[in-house]
């Protein structure tokens, strides 16, 4: 984080000058966000969201109406919500949600935000599968706010999920986005150190994981956003950031049926990873992101 904007924050935002419309509203809130160097970029999106967050009102409506005066309560609404984005808040906890494989997921401090990359493993999950209505059963390790678990209950209306996390809040933010999207019925959420707390013969067909993968000592390099409003458990895994790897990969292999598929984000750092899959799996493949990280690793099991 730049230490400039650090300290341009820690006196806040200025007070809102008098009655503001709209327009005015919107172009106070992006002069203030404008004072962190690290948001400048966004500063005018970030700017509008806000006002719409704080005013209820659409794009198309401040469009139209950019004269509309904002009442007192609004405009309090909106310092407050640029005071939290100068410390560095994310949007989406401003917001409360976060669109996955376009559908909106609630989010809070206690789960990861979804990230568009992950809905890569939802793609190779689709591809992979002859018949999207099979009864395939399904684990997500390390669920978070469900993403996975419940837009792959929706796409495959036929599976059973077990969705798995070891922190016990952001399996309630998974629950609550499970019943608000349609799919609480199909899901079976467990809190649990990987498959701990699993019957011994609980076996699945496919098995997604999206672990927490960065190394420790990169955690000074993380943009504030991420370092302090993101959970230490989402994120972490270790000196080396194969902490959980090195467990979900035996692991896994012994709770997927045979012929079963293994699908994992990384970070980029596979050689680890691909290593540790020759033992006992088949049919290994890498899928890059649009940047050609290596995204997805996913493996057979014989
Ligand atoms: C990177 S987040 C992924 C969240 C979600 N699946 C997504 O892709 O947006 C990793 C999740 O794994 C959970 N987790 C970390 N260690 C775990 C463990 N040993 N057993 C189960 N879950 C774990 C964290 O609590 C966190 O919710």
């Amino acid at each position: 984080m730049n230490p400039e904007a650090t300290e341009s924050t820690s006196s806040g935002p200025a007070a809102t000058p008098g009655r503001m419309t709209l327009r005015e509203a919107e172009l106070w809130a992006e002069q203030q966000l404008r004072i962190r160097e690290d948001l400048r970029d966004r500063a005018r999106l970030d700017a509008s969201q806000l006002v719409e967050i704080a005013t209820g009102t659409s794009r198309v409506a401040r469009l139209a109406h950019p004269e509309a005066a904002l009442t007192s309560a609004q405009q309090e609404r909106l310092s407050e919500l640029v005071q939290r984005r100068l410390k560095a808040e994310p949007m989406q906890h401003l917001r409360g949600s976060q669109e996955f494989y376009g559908r909106d997921f609630r989010v809070t401090p206690d789960v990861l935000i979804p990230r568009p990359e992950t809905e890569d493993i939802v793609t190779a999950v689709l591809e992979s599968v002859p018949d999207r209505n099979a009864a395939l059963r399904i684990a997500d390790v390390g669920t978070g706010s469900g993403a996975l678990a419940v837009t792959l209950a929706l796409e495959l209306p036929g599976s059973q999920v077990t969705a798995l996390d070891i922190s016990r809040e952001a399996l309630l933010v998974a629950q609550r986005n499970a019943e608000r999207l349609g799919a609480a019925g199909r899901i079976r959420f467990l809190e649990s150190d990987l498959f701990a707390n699993l019957r011994d013969d609980a076996c699945f067909d496919v098995i997604v994981s999206n672990p927490p993968y960065i190394p420790l000592p990169d955690a000074p390099t993380l943009h504030a956003e991420v370092r302090e409003f993101e959970p230490s458990l989402a994120l972490f895994a270790g000196h080396d950031g194969m902490d959980v790897y090195r467990r979900l990969i035996p692991e896994a292999h012994a709770r997927l049926c045979p012929g079963g598929l293994l699908l994992m984000e990384t970070g980029g750092e596979v050689t680890w990873i691909l290593e540790a899959l020759r033992k006992g799996f088949h049919a290994v493949q890498v899928r890059p992101d649009l940047q050609g990280i290596a995204r997805v690793v996913s493996a057979r099991r014989h």
